[in-house]
């Protein structure tokens, strides 16, 4: 054997040649082989780590790890495996680690530094527990508030999205994939999974190649600019091609044409279900090719095909070509992160790192910021003289509503039987310390259940097993919850309601066809708008709900998503003004299910888009939110009166906080291609800034923005910016009325 590949001092291509070069067939099919640790039981893992050459685990932990990887390192030429885990937001999956925000909540904050100290502080956890990688970010575009997961995602806007993305991924992989505390990052779900027909996951997605490059492509590409190591290829097909069997959306557009040179991993089973559930595979070996044709380089939990595969390549029906270039890739990734030298991150796992103070910090800020304050009708911040809150509501208790999808608490199932690791602050308990801190007394009322009790049926299996066995999601009795917390809540001076969904309506398979407040949630508001008293609505959610009654009623509205352990914290410091809101929308709200969707960059049409029905606007409008200060915008400026292709244009623009509270703004740019070979949205989102103005003080803020970016895809599906006017508008949110307008011609 030529050990050449175990000298570090050679490059990470020489070490691939030389090992790729000394690899049996059956070694290489095992690195193109992922297998799930908690599908097959002990034995089979070990044999799988052993004698099988596996690449991958996903969704181990602890000494199972370390023992798979002593197995692997016992065999002929030493591979390492690398070990996957979901840690979405924070290392949830692991009890006891730092629970951030979800994508979608950490998105309000608009503030990609933090969303970039969150990815940090996520790999020094998960590199603590000594795995290697984690399957996030998700950039998919959340545009139909129906799917399951819109709260996995950083919102509707495809440059939002690659922000963000870019952020998490540096947060991940740090300065260098071979340092011990960073990660191997992967971007999901390639590519447009979510924007399946009717919002229902993993579904048909009935859009074009040129949509795809168009809308939902551009965020992966910043990833592959941010030197993300791997992607995960989704469920779904477009255009009736599975994308795991997709030669030109994977090998041809994001291999060759954005030149990415990670490696590829299917997302669960894949390749089983070319020949299960999506048939366009008549057996394994086929769905084997054509997931390898298509440039797919690791299989996840599709354990078959790894005898699939090798017998296609001994038939000849996959090149071995394809083989090597997908072991060449993720052996690339091993050496790059220095794997050989260094086989687990943490050789033994250290926990003291978890929950620690910087991280706690770090998460509360976040928190903080990514409040979303959307009506505000002069009761915020509580004034000095209230005495008594009443704080009512089914989710004002509950961390695994604020907590949201992928924790050890909520995922897959949620688990009941634990306790979330201290310290955690509800919407209750973070007003109830402040409220002492500030001499004021609370009542607490749940008022009723989270969901209308509905056929069990409705909902998975596992989840109705659940459900069977807690009186307080459904089957409570709501007359008397409300009863006793409209006439408890009536003594108070202002009442807080926190009400929203739960984790039973998040995730995969539980796409909703009904986004309005159950019918409990309701007679609840309606009866504590009755009593006369202030009414604050604080929501607690995965996504957007449809809620145009609470908008005409209450006084006030917090949106705060699943905001993690310090959610009601931070949410408490906005009510008492100790904070003063910056959060902003990533995402629209419809006022109905059936005005979706209602993502603002919509194509322009004939009617506007609009419904006889229903208003033209969203609900709330992508970028909107309120702050304890008025920001006023003076006119407009361009760098540039003409431009090319080559040149960045800035808007520059004075903003002046008119208010008492120093504050965050959030000033965003958008263009319009005035008049283009191709229909293009009304309005695209191309930059923004979040600053700090102090109470009286007027800011330049100027807003640089690379025409480079103001593409389309033309007839030939090629990235052209066209010649022409270009308008260029600025403001705080996405609404025609906020935003001023200036042009810039492009030659
Ligand atoms: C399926 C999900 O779609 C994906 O997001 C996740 O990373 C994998 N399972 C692994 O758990």
């Amino acid at each position: 054997m030529d050990i050449q590949y175990k000298n570090p001092a050679l490059s990470a291509e020489e070490r691939t040649e030389n090992l790729l070069a000394q690899m049996t067939l059956e070694e290489k099919i095992g690195q193109m082989t992922q297998v799930a640790f908690s599908t097959v039981p002990k034995d089979e893992a070990e044999m799988w780590a052993g004698t099988k050459f596996a690449g991958s685990f996903l969704h181990v932990l602890g000494d199972d790890a370390r023992h798979l990887q002593d197995l692997a390192m016992q065999t002929r030429l030493q591979i390492p495996l690398i070990f996957g885990i979901d840690a979405i937001h924070g290392h949830g999956l692991h009890k006891g680690a730092t629970i951030f925000p979800t994508q979608l909540a950490a998105a309000c904050s608009f503030n990609a530094d933090l969303v970039e100290q969150m990815g940090r502080a996520t790999a020094k956890e998960v590199a603590a527990d000594g795995l290697h990688w984690t399957f996030s970010p998700v950039l998919c575009n959340g545009r139909d508030l129906r799917w399951g997961r819109i709260n996995e995602t950083f919102g509707e806007d495809p440059y939002l999205i690659g922000v963000m993305a870019s952020a998490i991924i540096r947060g991940y992989q740090g300065k260098s994939l071979k340092d011990d505390d960073t990660i191997l990052a992967c971007a999901k779900h390639y590519i447009a999974y979510g924007e399946s027909v009717g919002g229902r996951d993993a579904y048909d997605t009935a859009i074009s190649l040129r949509k795809v490059k168009e809308t939902f492509l551009p965020p992966f590409a910043k990833a592959v600019e941010a030197g993300c190591a791997t992607f995960m290829t989704g469920y779904l097909p477009v255009d009736g091609v599975p994308i795991t069997a997709s030669k030109v959306t994977v090998r041809g557009l994001l291999k060759d044409e954005l030149g990415f040179n990670g490696f590829v991993v299917t997302d669960w089973n894949n390749v089983g279900n070319l020949c299960g559930m999506q048939q366009v595979a008549r057996n394994i070996e086929e769905a084997a090719t054509m997931a390898v044709a298509a440039g797919n380089d690791m299989m996840m939990t599709t354990n078959e095909f790894w005898a699939a595969a090798i017998a296609c390549v001994q038939a000849g029906t996959i090149p071995i070509s394809w083989i090597d270039d997908a072991v060449c890739r993720i052996l690339y990734i091993k050496f790059s992160m220095g794997l050989f030298e260094k086989v687990l991150k943490k050789t033994i796992p250290d926990p003291s790192i978890f929950s620690c103070p910087e991280h706690l910090a770090l998460n509360l800020k976040l928190a903080r910021e990514s409040v979303v304050l959307l009506e505000n009708k002069g009761v915020l911040p509580l004034r000095k003289t209230t005495k008594l809150i009443s704080v009512v509501g089914p989710n004002a208790d509950d961390i695994f509503a604020q907590y949201g999808d992928w924790t050890y608490f909520t995922h897959p199932d949620p688990n009941f039987a634990t306790e979330p690791a201290m310290p955690y602050k509800t919407m209750l308990t973070g007003i109830k310390e402040l409220a002492e801190a500030h001499n004021v007394a609370v009542t607490h009322y749940q008022g009723c259940t989270v969901m209308d009790t509905v056929d069990l049926t409705n909902f998975p299996p596992f989840i109705q097993e659940v459900l069977a066995t807690r009186s307080d999601y459904m089957t409570g009795d709501n007359d008397a919850l409300i009863e006793e917390a409209v006439c408890g809540a009536a003594d108070a001076d202002i009442i807080v309601a926190v009400m929203g969904d739960c984790i039973f309506q998040n995730g995969e398979f539980k796409d909703r066809g009904n986004l309005d407040l159950p019918v409990v949630q309701q007679r609840l508001l309606e009866g504590l708008k009755a009593t006369g008293k202030p009414l604050v609505v604080i929501l607690v959610n995965g996504k957007p709900l449809t809620v145009p009654w609470i908008k005409e009623n209450v006084d006030a509205l917090l949106e705060t998503f699943n905001s993690g352990m310090f959610g009601g914290q931070a949410a408490a410091e906005v009510l008492f003004g100790d904070v003063n809101p910056s959060g902003r929308l990533p995402i629209s709200f419809a006022h109905h299910v059936g005005q979706l969707p209602v993502y603002y960059n919509q194509m322009p049409g004939w009617h506007g888009g609009k419904y006889m029905d229903l208003p033209l606007e969203p609900l709330y409008t992508f970028g909107y939110g309120l702050g304890y200060s008025l920001f006023f915008y003076g006119e407009p400026m361009l760098s540039h009166k003409t431009c090319t292709k080559e040149d960045t244009v800035t808007v520059s623009v004075d903003v002046t906080n008119t208010g008492k509270m120093d504050g965050f703004e959030v000033v965003q740019a958008y263009i319009r291609d005035d008049v283009a070979s191709r229909v293009t949205p009304v309005l695209q989102f191309k930059g923004f800034q979040k600053v700090w103005i102090k109470a009286g003080e007027t800011r330049k803020i100027d807003i640089a923005l690379p025409v480079k970016e103001w593409t389309l895809v033309d007839e030939d599906l090629k990235y052209v910016v066209e010649p022409g006017l270009f308008k260029i508008f600025v403001g705080p949110d996405a609404r025609m009325s906020s935003l001023q307008m200036t042009e810039v011609v492009c030659e």
